[in-house]
């Protein structure tokens, strides 16, 4: 049975597409990102210029896909998806660039796996609309500069710490953090959810939902339709009381926290004494990739404050060992 972080760790594309907003209005939070995202939209419309290029970071699931979305919505425009990992030869991006009908949204989602080579590649073209390439081979090679279709370019990372700086400079629009959600919001959220999927369901067990799901979008969407399926399996009403049933099944406590969650926790607390201990260890402790204990457990439990990261590793703080004792 897959817990919450495996909620979080599988993009389930066709529920996200389902419920992905397609209106400001939709998107819930994130007001100081939204607002400046308007501002530097309705300026350039009124121009009749491509914005500069934005770059959107923050945990898996709180929505950065979406925002890039919401971007080419409001300028009218196409939009391009892509990923760093996809763009892997000069060539790849040559393509990807010069095909661009003018006017695109490129979207780059985790562009911190773009290699150095091509970062250097993209710069020209961030600040001059321009690409060199190089024709030839040995002495007779020669560079020729391709002038790109106007594009605006909108990064997305989970990892700002791996992006370079020289990158991170480029974007001109603004680097913007999205941050985690309010219980308000994702009530919201579950709401607007439940509507469109045709479930029935009580701000009671909106409540229930909203509290167990990470302060995360993507999870509180998930966690939404899996109550909805074990309340119709077992043919009983969507009720708090079923929702805790399905979570206890789904090994997702009244924090939203999983089985690997107190895995990470418990290892801190007797592997490594509480700590400070490095993500290498602890991940190779728990038998995980250390990307997914610093991207995908870390956050919230840093939120939770549950432990804490120093320059020597990772802490669990006084409310992580009385979590761990309670439960
Ligand atoms: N602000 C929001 N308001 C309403 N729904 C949201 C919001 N943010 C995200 N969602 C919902 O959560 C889903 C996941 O969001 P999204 O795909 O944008 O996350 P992401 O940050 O791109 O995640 P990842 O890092 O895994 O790519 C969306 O399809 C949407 O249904
Ligand atoms: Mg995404």
């Amino acid at each position: 049975m897959s817990s919450t972080p495996d909620l979080l760790k599988s993009r389930d594309g066709v529920l996200d597409s389902a419920l992905r907003p397609t209106l400001w209005d939709e998107y819930m939070g994130q007001g100081h990102v939204k607002a400046n995202i308007k501002v530097l939209l309705q300026a350039a419309k009124k121009r009749g210029d491509m914005p500069e290029h934005v770059l959107f970071y923050g945990p898996p699931g709180v929505g950065k896909t979406t925002l890039a979305h919401l971007v080419a919505i409001t300028l009218e425009a196409p939009l391009k998806t892509t990923s760093g990992v996809a763009i892997e030869r000069a060539g790849d991006l040559a393509a990807i660039l010069t095909n661009l009908e003018p006017g695109t949204v490129l979207f780059i989602d985790e562009i911190h796996q773009l290699s150095h080579k091509i970062e250097e590649l993209l710069y020209p073209a961030l600040e001059s609309g321009s690409l060199d390439i190089i024709l030839g081979k040995g002495p007779s090679a020669r560079t020729v500069e391709l002038t790109l279709p106007p594009f605006m370019l909108v990064g997305a990372t989970t990892r700002m710490a791996q992006l370079s700086s020289p990158l991170r400079s480029r974007f001109g629009g603004g680097v913007y953090q999205l941050d985690f959600y309010t219980d308000d919001e994702l009530r919201s959220i579950i709401a607007r959810s439940a509507e469109k999927l045709g479930i029935d369901a009580s701000p009671a067990v909106i409540e229930r939902i909203a509290s167990r799901s990470r302060a995360t979008p993507r999870v509180a969407n998930a966690l939404l339709k899996r109550v909805r399926d074990f309340s119709e399996v077992h043919e009983r009403p969507l009720t708090p009381e079923v929702c805790d049933e399905a979570c206890q099944l789904f090994g997702i406590d009244s924090l939203g926290l999983t089985k690997d969650d107190r895995r990470y926790l418990e290892t801190l607390r007797t592997g490594f004494k509480g700590g400070p201990a490095g993500v290498r260890a602890l991940a190779s402790s728990m038998h995980e990739d250390p990307d997914t204990i610093e991207n995908v457990y870390e956050p919230y439990l840093l939120r939770l404050g549950f432990i804490e990261r120093s320059s020597r590793g990772r802490i669990l703080t006084d409310e992580g060992k009385r979590y761990l004792l309670q439960s």
